[in-house]
C-alpha cells in the first residue's frame, strides 16, 4: 500500500464513543467509512444516516465484506474477543477499544491470531498519542528530574445509567476495566515496568439475578521494579464517585503532574514540572491514533505499541481484578 492509498474502514457497532470521537478522527484523516455494523438494522441506519455512512451490516456481513481494511470494534468489553478474532480471520485490521481483552489469556489469542493473519491489531488507547504524555515520559527517562519514586493516577465519575453496559459484569462491566485501565497503562508506560500488587481494596455492587458484580469503585497501590529502585503506583477509580481525573509523577527532584491525562480531546492541556508549566494546544488524539494506525497499516511505520505491551497489561488487570474480588471493603 502506498502512502495515498485510503484505508477504508468499517464500525463495529453503532455506540456512542464511535459517533463521538471515532468518526470525527477518521473524518479529520479523511479516511472513508465504508459501512457500520448493527445488531438493528433499523438504529443503524439512523446512525448511518446521522453520520453519513453509506451502509449498514449485520456484524458478520461487515467484516465479510472485501472493500473494508480496518475495523474498529466498539462493542461492550466482552464481544472485543470475539469480534477481533472474526474480523482478523477475515483478514482485516483492527483497531479495538480498550480493554481489548478481558484477560491476559484472551489478549494472547489475540497476539497470535494477529501473527498468524498478518493484520495488526491495536488497543485503543487513544490518550497515548498525546503530546503532552509523549513529554511527560521522555521528561522522566531523561533523568535529569531524578529517579522516579511514585505515581498517583486517579480516574472516577459517576455513571448514573443503570443500564449502562458497565454495570453489567457479563458484558465485561466495572471501573477497573472502563477507566482504572488508563491511569495502570500510564503508570507501566512511565516507569517501563510491571506492576506487583501490593493491596486492592473495592467496592463491589451488590448481585444482579444472575449473581453477576461490578468493582464500582476500586483502589490500588502497586510496585513497578524499576533499574533504579522500586516505584510505587496508586490508582483509584469509579464509576460510583465524582469526577476526578489527574495524573502524577514524583522524582526525587520534581513532581511532575498532568491535569487531564486521559480526556484531553479538543481542550488546551498543561504539564506541570516542578514550579513550570508546559502548555499543549488543543488536539484529537483519536485522530492522531488513527493516523499512526493507517501508517502502519500501509507499512510506513511499526505500531508504537505491540500486542505484548496488551498482554502486559491485560496481565495487570487480572491481578488488580482478582484483588478487587476477593477483597472487597463493601
Ligand atoms: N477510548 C475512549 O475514549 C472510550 C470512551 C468510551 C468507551 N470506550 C470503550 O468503547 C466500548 C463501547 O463503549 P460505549 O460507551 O461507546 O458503549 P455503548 O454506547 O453502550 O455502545 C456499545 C455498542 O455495543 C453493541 N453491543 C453489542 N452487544 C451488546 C450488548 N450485549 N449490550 C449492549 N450493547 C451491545 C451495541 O452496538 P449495536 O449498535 O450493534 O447495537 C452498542 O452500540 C467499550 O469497550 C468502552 O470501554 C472507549
Amino acid at each position: 500500500m502506498s502512502h495515498s492509498t485510503p484505508i477504508r474502514w468499517g464500525l463495529l457497532g453503532a455506540a456512542r464513543i464511535a459517533a463521538s470521537a471515532l468518526v470525527p478522527a477518521l473524518r479529520h484523516n479523511i479516511s472513508p467509512i465504508v459501512a457500520v455494523g448493527c445488531r438493528d438494522a433499523q438504529r443503524g441506519a439512523a446512525f448511518a444516516a446521522r453520520h453519513h455512512i453509506a451502509e449498514v451490516e449485520s456484524y458478520e456481513g461487515l467484516i465479510a465484506r472485501d472493500d473494508i481494511d480496518a475495523v474498529y470494534i466498539a462493542l461492550p468489553n466482552h464481544a472485543h474477543l470475539p469480534w477481533t478474532l472474526a474480523a482478523l480471520a477475515a483478514g482485516k485490521h483492527v483497531l479495538c477499544e480498550k480493554p481489548l481483552s478481558l484477560t491476559a489469556v484472551e489478549a494472547a489469542q489475540i497476539r497470535a491470531a494477529s501473527l498468524a493473519s498478518g493484520r495488526l491489531a491495536l488497543e485503543a488507547f487513544m490518550y497515548r498519542f498525546h503530546p503532552q504524555i509523549e513529554r511527560l515520559c521522555a521528561l522522566i527517562a531523561g533523568g535529569a528530574l531524578g529517579p522516579l519514586r511514585w505515581l498517583r493516577g486517579s480516574f472516577t465519575y459517576s455513571l448514573q445509567d443503570n443500564t449502562d453496559v458497565r454495570w453489567d459484569a457479563k458484558l465485561g462491566g466495572g471501573a477497573l476495566y472502563d477507566l482504572g485501565c488508563y491511569p495502570l497503562n500510564l503508570m507501566r508506560m512511565v516507569s517501563q515496568a510491571e506492576p506487583s500488587v501490593l493491596s486492592v481494596a473495592s467496592r463491589l455492587t451488590a448481585p444482579a439475578a444472575d449473581g453477576g458484580r461490578v468493582d464500582h469503585a476500586a483502589h490500588a497501590v502497586m510496585r513497578f521494579d524499576t533499574a533504579e529502585g522500586p516505584v510505587l503506583g496508586h490508582l483509584d477509580c469509579a464509576l460510583s464517585l465524582p469526577f476526578h481525573c489527574q495524573f502524577e509523577a514524583l522524582c526525587e527532584k520534581t513532581l511532575l503532574r498532568l491535569p487531564i491525562p486521559f480526556t484531553s480531546k479538543g481542550t488546551d492541556t498543561e504539564l506541570q514540572v516542578g514550579d513550570y508549566t508546559e502548555h499543549f494546544s488543543a488536539c484529537d488524539p483519536y485522530a492522531l491514533m488513527v493516523a499512526h494506525f493507517e501508517a502502519a497499516v500501509r507499512g510506513e511505520c511499526a505500531l508504537r505499541f505491540g500486542l505484548d505491551d496488551s498482554v502486559a497489561q491485560a496481565r495487570a488487570l487480572d491481578a488488580l481484578l482478582s484483588q478487587a474480588h476477593a477483597t472487597p471493603i463493601d
